[in-house]
């Protein structure tokens, strides 16, 4: 799954063959999303859209949004509404009761204006729902693969974060997030077929340092510095994964106790004591309520909302 690293070239099919036990390991994270009949959920890096689809066949209204082509097209084949998007500048606001991500937001660098987008484009009180890869993950696999380009002189910077939970946590709280819990969870992860497979599916930044003729001896090496720590006696490869899995709230809005005025935003009055009953909330009330937060300057509440009611 994908939805930012614009350095990596996805192949669908080669992720079909090599990265199945993605979506098919995502069973505790779905749990934790705990998808309800007729909720609008994004799916951030939905990848070819094999979960996206769970989600809809429970009845959820789904938007699935990855920044690869190749994959968006895979996911749209099932039929979904996939977009092309980053996750860094996702243009949604107030939409959806939840966000769900799965084997992707480790992608989505720099993760702040990731975390914020998400933020927006939920409704007061909807969730943020993730698993990814975390502190320590696939550990063994980099190591070998940043020794056997140092030994040819090459340094390659990581496309990859794997956050542990009190980083991950202060990130979310920074953005306004409740964090009911996060954790971290080693889960080593059996291989479809050779350690080989998996680098050339997901480590392009680094077997793209070399040219395409060298690249199979690189592979070749780096398996064999591998098989000690990640291969069973019985042949079989499993890859130390560690994933960072949480669960986090948008506040809900505050009770109205009175229509909208500027004092709530930051200047004017006060409403009077013998101020008139509160009314039934409009849509732009509503959008108002959705902005309003006494740490955001009454400016940027007003042009959020205009950009709300603008479409
Ligand atoms: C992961 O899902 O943890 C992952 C996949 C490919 C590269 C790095 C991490």
């Amino acid at each position: 799954m994908n939805a930012a690293a614009s350095s990596q070239s996805w192949n669908a099919e080669r992720y079909a063959a090599n990265a199945r036990f993605v979506s098919d390991l995502a069973g505790a994270v779905l749990e934790w999303l705990d998808p309800q009949p007729g909720e609008r959920i994004l799916d951030l890096g939905c990848g070819d859209g094999a979960l996206t689809r769970r989600l809809v066949e429970r009845g959820c209204v789904v938007i699935g949004v990855d920044a690869s082509a190749a994959m968006v097209a895979a996911a749209r084949e099932l039929g979904l509404d996939a977009r092309q998007l980053h996750g860094q500048s996702l243009p949604f606001s107030d939409m959806f009761e939840a966000v769900f991500s799965n084997a992707a937001l480790h992608w989505m660098l720099p993760p702040e204006p990731v975390i914020e987008g998400v933020f927006r484009a939920l409704r007061p009180g909807g969730r943020f729902v993730a698993e990814f890869g975390g502190q320590g993950n696939v550990a063994a696999i980099h190591r070998a693969l940043v020794a056997a380009l140092a030994r040819r002189g090459l340094v390659v910077e990581p496309d990859t974060f794997f956050p542990g939970p009190a980083a991950y946590r202060s990130l979310l709280e920074a953005a306004g997030f409740e964090v009911e819990r996060i954790e971290l969870i080693p889960r080593p992860t059996p291989l479809p077929g050779s350690v080989g497979a998996w680098i050339e599916t997901f480590c392009h930044t680094y077997t793209g340092a070399v040219s395409p003729e060298q690249r199979p001896a690189l592979i070749e090496e780096v398996v064999a510095s591998l098989r000690l720590a990640l291969q069973q006696a019985d042949g079989l490869w499993v890859a130390d994964y560690v994933r960072l899995r949480f669960r986090a709230f948008k506040p809900p809005a505050p009770p109205l106790t009175s229509g909208w005025t500027p004092s709530t935003c930051g200047g004017g009055s006060a409403p009077s004591s013998s101020a008139p009953a509160p009314r039934p909330l409009s849509i732009s009330g509503a959008i108002e309520r959705a902005f309003r937060r006494p740490d955001r300057p009454w400016w940027l509440v007003r042009r959020e909302r205009a950009w709300m009611i603008e479409g």
